[in-house]
C-alpha cells in the first residue's frame, strides 16, 4: 500500500488590476459574453472567453434547455467555437466570469467537471497549456497556467 499525493497549483490575484493587460481584456470579453447567455431555468450567467495564439479573441456564454442535462456551459460554446471558427489555431488562455442574481458571487467560477475535461482534451490536441482565469463578481481572480491543474489525473486517449 502506498499513500500518493497529488498536488496542483494556481495564483491569486487580490484584484483583477494586477493582471497583465491581455487577461484584463480576455475578461472583458467574457464579462461581455455573459450578457448573451441563455439561462432561464437557473438564471445562472456564465461567460468565456478564448485567447488563440493569432492574437484573436472570442467569447461565448451557457445554453440552457428544457431537457435540463443538454445546458451547455459556456466555456464550452467557446472551446468549440474557436475550433471551428478558427480551425488550427492553438487556445492559450481561457477566461470565465458568472452572474448569479439571487447571490453576489464574491469568489471566483470554477468550471464544472465536464468543462475541466473537455479544456484537458483541448490541451492534449494542440499539445499546449491553457491558462485558465477565473472572476466572480467581486473578490480574488485565480488563474491556473494549465487545465490540468484544475483536474489532475484526467481521463485521455492514452486509455483508448
Ligand atoms: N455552467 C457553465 O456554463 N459552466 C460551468 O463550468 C458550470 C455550469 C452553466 C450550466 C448551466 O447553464 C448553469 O451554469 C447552471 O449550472
Amino acid at each position: 500500500m502506498k499513500k500518493q499525493t497529488i498536488q496542483t497549483e494556481f495564483t491569486s490575484y487580490d484584484s483583477v488590476d494586477l493582471l497583465p493587460d491581455v487577461d484584463r481584456e480576455l475578461l472583458s470579453i467574457a464579462k461581455k459574453s455573459l450578457e448573451n447567455s441563455y439561462s432561464p431555468y437557473s438564471n445562472f450567467k456564465v461567460g468565456a472567453a478564448v485567447l488563440l495564439l493569432n492574437g484573436e479573441m472570442l467569447g461565448g456564454s451557457n445554453y440552457e434547455n428544457a431537457s435540463y442535462p443538454l445546458c451547455i456551459c459556456a466555456e464550452q460554446t467557446v472551446l468549440t467555437t474557436a475550433a471551428n471558427q478558427f480551425p488550427g489555431i492553438v487556445p492559450i488562455s481561457l477566461a470565465v466570469t458568472v452572474r448569479n442574481p439571487r447571490q453576489l458571487i464574491d469568489r471566483p467560477g470554477l468550471p464544472c467537471g465536464a468543462c475541466r475535461q473537455v479544456i484537458c482534451e483541448t490541451e492534449m490536441r494542440y499539445k499546449h497549456p491553457i491558462r485558465v482565469i477565473l472572476q466572480g463578481e467581486t473578490g480574488p481572480v485565480y488563474v491556473f497556467e494549465n487545465g490540468l491543474d484544475l483536474l489532475p489525473l484526467a481521463f485521455d486517449k492514452s486509455f483508448l
